[in-house]
């Protein structure tokens, strides 16, 4: 299935008007954010790590021709852009295209090799539970999935080294346990929250004055991180006591969830929170 943006219309209207500006679009995917943004007169530079996303890419740069710029890599190169931007906007996790097809490896639903890469490169699942100590392995389930029993399970994957969803999904007791266990696996696989970090880190030197930054979150712990980053960089530096203080270099955006109707429409939507920022100096 195409993916369906999610909080599109949230990130569009907290972007206010974009005509003439040139706003990063962090997680390309289908291109949904992407082509909204064009089609209200901004100039986009999108990264997407996942080379299947050539086609949507190839649509865009047809239409838009030199208003669209696509980079191929993981969003931490965000780092490497040479000058500063009025808006960058993330859109975490992965995409219907990613999950729906079981080549890639990222559902329970469907029987596939246990890949679970966005990009082409690195580390399969397969590979990360094959390298990994039983401890790692646990302390993985744990802290993406909260899983419980994640010593048990941890230990029952390095017996069995499972090369397929299904061969994984076997082993997992609790029902209840499989998709957490998946999706734990997922952010490992793809250092889903070290990308995160690196990320946000250069955000404030890539943003102009007035400029931008929008984060669509979908798990707990991503959400956490971009919040406690936010509050950092929105919080007065030093004590407000003293006449030394420096006020915060952000302002907070209000966050937004998605409405009652989003959510009937996209099921992809359920626990998305979008969160922003405005650079003041
Ligand atoms: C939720 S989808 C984005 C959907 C997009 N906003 C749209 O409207 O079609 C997330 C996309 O971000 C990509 N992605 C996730 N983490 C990434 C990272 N660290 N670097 C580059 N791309 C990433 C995934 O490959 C996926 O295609």
């Amino acid at each position: 299935m195409k993916h369906v943006p999610v909080l599109l219309e949230a990130v569009i209207q907290a972007l206010g008007d974009v005509n003439g500006k040139t706003v990063i679009d962090a997680t390309f995917g289908a291109g949904g954010y992407s082509r909204a943004l064009l089609n209200a007169g901004a100039t986009v530079i999108a990264f997407d790590r996942d080379p299947n996303v050539v086609d949507d890419v190839k649509k865009i740069r047809d239409e838009f021709k030199d208003k669209f710029r696509f980079i191929q890599q993981p969003f931490s190169f965000i780092h490497d852009l040479p000058d500063v931007y009025d808006a960058i906007v993330f859109d975490l996790g992965i995409s219907s295209m990613q999950i729906d097809n079981p080549e890639r490896g990222f559902s329970f639903r469907g029987d596939g090799p246990l890949d679970m890469r966005m990009a082409a490169s690195g580390k399969s699942a397969a590979d990360l539970i094959k390298d990994s100590s039983i401890d790692d392995l646990a302390q993985i389930l744990r802290e993406y999935g909260d899983i419980k029993k994640a010593s048990i399970l941890a230990r029952a994957m390095k017996d069995t080294e499972p090369k397929t969803t299904f061969e994984l999904k076997k082993l997992i007791r609790n029902p209840r346990d499989i998709a957490p266990v998946f999706q734990a696996l997922r952010i490992a696989v793809n250092d889903e929250m070290g990308e995160l970090t690196k990320a946000l880190a250069v955000v404030p030197e890539k943003l102009k004055i007035g400029g931008k930054c929008i984060c669509v979150t979908f798990h707990s712990i991503e959400d956490r991180i971009v919040k406690n980053i936010f509050r950092n960089w929105t919080t007065p530096v030093g004590d407000p006591r003293l006449p030394s203080v420096l006020a915060p270099r952000f302002v907070l955006m209000k966050t937004v969830t998605p409405s009652e109707t989003e959510l009937e429409n996209n099921s992809r939507a359920r626990s998305a929170h979008m969160r922003g920022v405005i650079k003041s100096y």
